[in-house]
């Protein structure tokens, strides 16, 4: 069936079965590889990916369902060369050990900086509460996190990566 999507700003036209897992399509048919496979169970976040603006568990989501939705994955949010204020602020405080888990939280962390860049670290803590890291590197993704939402409102962003994508 082929069906349309908009991802990180582009159309997109892919054919797959309805009940394909985004993340599947992200990943095998659009090579944006950023969005991990974990669990496949919806228990570790790692596939996360903001869809209109909400979190969203990629392996547990048809993409029958994002037709004419606005799909955002960790490419979203900038380049090596012009990276966003996530990408920056997770750099800066040296959030990833293995990495696996990062483009997942900052996924989640896009969808709460994006309703509020000031969150308090219980907000944090609920935003990625579906999120898991086994190398323990939580203080400092909560730091970095926290910075993202500084170097946003310094630069008088609205929210996270907004003028990229959605
Ligand atoms: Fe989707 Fe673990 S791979 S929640």
């Amino acid at each position: 069936m082929a069906i349309s999507l908009k991802v990180n700003g582009e159309d997109k036209r892919i054919d797959a079965d309805p009940a394909t897992p985004l993340l599947y399509v992200l990943r095998d048919d659009l090579a944006l590889n950023g969005a991990k496979y974990g669990c496949g169970l919806g228990q570790c976040g790692s596939c996360m990916v903001v869809v209109n603006g909400e979190a969203v568990l990629s392996c547990m989501t048809p993409v029958m369902l994002m037709e004419g939705r606005e799909i955002t994955t960790v490419e979203g949010l900038g380049t090596i060369e012009e990276p966003g204020p996530l990408q920056q602020a997770f750099i800066e405080m040296q959030a990833a050990q293995c990495g696996y888990c990062i483009p997942g939280m900052m996924m989640s962390a896009h969808a709460l900086l994006r309703r509020n860049a000031n969150p308090s670290d219980e907000d944090i803590r609920q935003a990625l509460g579906t999120n898991l890291c086994r190398c323990g590197t939580h203080m400092r993704i909560m730091a970095a996190i926290r910075r993202a939402g500084e170097l946003m409102q310094a630069a008088g962003l609205p929210a996270a990566g907004e003028g990229r994508t959605g």
